[in-house]
């Protein structure tokens, strides 16, 4: 699918600011921090990503890296396409937009897997590429990112709060994923850099049970509300 027009409709530019970037601004923009973009496991969050242009760019970008890395084996290939895919979040108010978004990373990662022609004939692709469907339902939501709750299908604020799960790989094919609430996390992350020094690390939102202590610093650190069993990178659907 092509994406090159920058407004779907008046309307949503009045109602929502939608407008979306041209791919030469979102390659100038990305190309001031060309490095990042460039290593495989740098994470990205846009936290109004629209249908994608920025986080479809990145992920092409590093795509590019895993090929030119590690193209030369399947399974190393499989493996950091993994990482790179697991890298990208998005959170987008309208409920197209997140779809189409999340559509068109698959299809990107669809189309770079499919080149690297080993991968075709591999037997585990159904679950690899199952696996990394399941990856973009958790990293690219519907949300208020100015609110940072999740919103319903006509864009209103629900009771949830947007919920994003960290993946790392642990020992050779084995991935953990942890679940954090991003409140908790934008709000260690405003802390320590003393944004808003007025902001108490505790009120109604953001009780005890959001934090565990770094037992090496004795700092706070958001603590996941979810923790899943390490399990290969191509079953974590599994774990659902
Ligand atoms: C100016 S567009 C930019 C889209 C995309 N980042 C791009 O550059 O092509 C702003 C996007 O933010 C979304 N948006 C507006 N308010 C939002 C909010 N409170 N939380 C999350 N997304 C929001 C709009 O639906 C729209 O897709």
């Amino acid at each position: 699918m092509e994406y090159k027009q920058q407004i779907k409709s008046k309307a949503r530019v009045a109602n929502h600011g939608e407008v979306f970037t041209s791919k030469k601004i979102v390659n100038d923009m990305l190309d001031l921090v060309k490095q990042e973009t460039e290593r495989i496991e740098s994470r990205f969050l846009e936290p109004a990503c629209g249908n994608g242009n920025f986080l479809a760019e990145i992920l092409e970008r590093k795509l590019a890296v895993v090929k030119s890395k590690y193209g030369k084996s399947e399974s190393e290939y499989k493996k950091y396409a993994f990482v790179a895919i697991t890298s990208i979040y998005g959170v987008e108010l309208l409920q197209d937009n997140a779809d189409e978004c999340r559509q068109r990373l698959f299809d990107i990662f669809c189309r770079e897997t499919l080149k690297v022609s080993r991968i075709i004939s591999d037997f585990r692709k159904k679950e690899f590429l199952e696996a990394v469907w399941y990856v973009l339902t958790k990293n690219i939501l519907c949300g208020n990112a100015l609110t940072l709750h999740k919103v319903d299908a006509n864009a209103l604020d629900t009771d949830e709060p947007i919920i994003f799960a960290e993946w790392n790989f642990t020992f050779g094919d084995f991935v953990k994923r942890r679940d954090y609430r991003l409140d908790v996390l934008l709000k260690e992350h405003a802390e320590a850099n003393s944004l808003d020094a007025s902001m108490s690390l505790f009120d109604d939102e953001n009780s005890y049970e959001n934090w565990d202590i770094d037992p090496i610093t004795g700092k706070f650190i958001p603590k996941p509300l979810q923790e899943f069993k390490p399990i290969e990178y191509w079953r974590v659907q599994e774990n659902g």
